[in-house]
């Protein structure tokens, strides 16, 4: 029986010393845009996302890098932000969904396809696809529908359904990379004629 009333571990003063919040500058480009900020040196790209710039399109979802609502592209390349300390951003080129849409802020091809698509419901697990089929779209490779369920296997999705997105995924990347709509696209306000005004 232990009769230190604070069991066999009490910490030290310096241990308990060494918890208290530890702050970094970081310099980084959010959205294309050159940010500096002190950081909490334990904090996730998430929550310095989310709370020093309100882009809440970065979802919190799982949090430990099962579910991708929180993707965001760290130069081109597709991340789980929740898993990424914000500290590890400094020099990269950070990339939110709401940095994707077009410069007079409407939406993107990727966008509009998700939408025309019917590949939204409520909407939580949609940002994250979109960061991640902007860096597949950006390859210049055509994608079956098979191949893109696996390229986006670390997307979940509770609630409208894989095959919408998907579908909204591959005619994203056929339009913007030239190749012809299949069959199963539907017919909408995106389509060979009028691409260039979603570029
Ligand atoms: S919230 Fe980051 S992977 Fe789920
Ligand atoms: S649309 Fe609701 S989680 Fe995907």
């Amino acid at each position: 029986m232990h009769t230190n009333e604070h069991g066999p571990y009490e910490p030290k003063e310096e241990q308990v010393l060494h918890f208290e919040p530890q702050y970094k500058l970081v310099k980084c480009k959010v959205n294309g845009v050159p940010v500096a900020k002190m950081v909490d040196m334990r904090a996730s790209l998430t929550d310095f996302l989310r709370n020093e710039f309100s882009l809440t399109s970065v979802k919190k979802g799982c949090e430990v890098g099962e579910c991708g609502a929180c993707a965001v592209l760290i130069d081109g390349i597709s991340f789980n932000s929740c898993i990424y300390m914000a500290i590890w951003a400094e020099g990269k080129d950070i990339w939110t969904t709401e940095g994707i849409t077009l410069k007079d802020g409407s939406l993107s091809i990727v966008q509009q396809a998700f939408v025309d698509e019917a590949a939204v419901q409520c909407g939580f697990c949609t940002p994250g696809f979109i960061v991640s089929a902007t860096e597949i779209i950006a390859r210049g490779k055509y994608y079956t529908i098979e191949e893109l369920r696996k390229e986006l296997a670390n997307h979940m999705c509770r609630c409208t359904g894989y095959e919408n997105i998907l579908l909204a995924v591959q005619k994203a990347n056929n339009i913007t990379n030239g190749f012809e709509l299949e069959p199963e696209h539907k017919v909408n306000r995106i389509n060979e004629d009028n691409k260039e005004d979603f570029m």
